[in-house]
């Protein structure tokens, strides 16, 4: 009886091994035809590229990456002058590209590298998972990407791939976690890792899309449980709708010929670390605002307001301009600042709808 079952055993491992093997080249295979491979940061991979790029990827899609990536590669061509930079002229490059925390860890990373690494980046594991802002599958694609070594990745369009194709459904998040990096280590190969996994996210994120995945040109499909059982819609990971908030905002803008008053964001929150006029919630609030500063107003005007949308929230904004006689005094330890719209406008990340706001207002933001 036991010998039977260990039989049998042996003939699953064998199966699903030769299953993993299978998967692997038909992916490979997918790759040399219709794999990304014109990616710039494809053009000169090195663990330094691949690591910014990783990090912009993070929740954001390829196309609006490429503009960011292009011009963040051309002002900080390497880890020295990144860590070297002022914090804010990181954000000026990265605003628009939401998620900020991601350039305050990038910068931090930056300067324990030049600190405890000499300047090179880190190529064990271990110690690349210990940086701010790298989690499993950012080391992963680190590791394979910039210096070609075996390692695994898992972000979100992988994972569709695989609950999918091995008809994953267990109970918890954490159980189906655990299942899924076990399968994408038992299937990545030991050879042309990179390939296999840069195919992978692409099919991912090409292919086996969060809703109506394109299973007749998929290159797993005759392999595809989800795709015999024709089920692909049953999986936990479609999320749920979520409930978006709407919220009134009133941005004023204080103008004193060439200055503007900005305040700069508090360590958290959306806009974390940009500069931004003062934000308000209602009118009695500015009101009360500019009583308490001695804010003598020479001129006002209420331009139209415009909706900003961000995942969970959308914002109308509502934007209106006092212009003022005398600057009023700044408290530095509250980060607030005079702008001079001239001289300083690539010197501080200022959150996109501010760049637009005063593209429409100031000529001067006209490049
Ligand atoms: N998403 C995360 N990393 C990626 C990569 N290297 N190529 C395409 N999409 C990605
Ligand atoms: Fe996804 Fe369809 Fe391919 Fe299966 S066959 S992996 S469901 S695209």
């Amino acid at each position: 009886m036991q010998k039977k079952q260990e039989k049998l055993n042996i003939k699953l491992y064998r199966h699903l091994m030769n299953l993993y093997v299978v998967f692997s080249q038909l992916v490979l295979n997918w790759y040399h035809q219709y794999g990304r491979k014109n990616l710039p940061w494809k053009k000169y991979e090195n663990p330094y590229h691949t690591w910014i790029s990783e990090i912009m990827l993070q929740q954001t899609q390829v196309k609006t990456v490429i503009p960011y990536y292009k011009k963040f590669i051309k002002r900080f061509p390497n880890v020295r002058m990144l860590a070297n930079s002022s914090i804010n002229n990181i954000l000026n490059i990265w605003s628009g590209l939401g998620y900020y925390n991601r350039a305050h860890n990038i910068h931090h990373t930056a300067q324990i590298i030049e600190k405890k690494h000499h300047g090179k980046f880190p190529n064990h594991f271990s110690n690349i998972i210990k940086l701010p802002g790298i989690g499993r599958t950012t080391a992963g694609a680190i590791l394979s990407f910039g210096f070609n070594f075996h390692a695994c990745i898992l972000d979100g369009n992988v994972k569709r791939v695989l609950l999918r194709h091995f008809s994953i459904k267990e109970k918890t998040k954490t159980i189906t976690e655990k299942k899924l990096w076990n399968k994408i280590e038992s299937i990545t190969p030991i050879h042309n890792t990179k390939q296999f996994n840069q195919a992978i996210m692409d099919i991912g994120a090409l292919i086996c899309v969060k809703s109506q995945p394109k299973c007749n040109i998929c290159p797993l499909k005759n392999t595809c449980i989800s795709f015999i059982k024709n089920d692909w819609s049953t999986y936990p990971y479609i999320q749920k709708k979520i409930i978006i908030n709407q919220k009134n905002i009133y941005f004023l803008i204080i103008q004193c010929k060439n200055f503007i008053f900005l305040k700069k964001n508090t360590l958290t929150g959306i806009w974390k670390g940009l500069y931004c006029f003062p934000v308000f919630y209602n009118q009695i609030e500015i009101l009360i605002w500019i009583k308490e500063k001695k804010i003598r107003i020479v001129q006002q005007e209420i331009f139209k307001s415009f909706l900003h949308k961000f995942s969970h929230l959308q914002l109308r904004c509502v934007p209106i301009r006092i212009q003022i006689k005398k600057i009023f005094y700044i408290d530095p330890y509250k980060n607030e600042i005079w702008f001079n719209m001239y001289s300083q406008k690539d010197k501080i990340g200022l959150p996109s709808p501010i760049t637009k706001l005063f593209k429409k207002i100031f000529s001067c933001f006209h490049t």
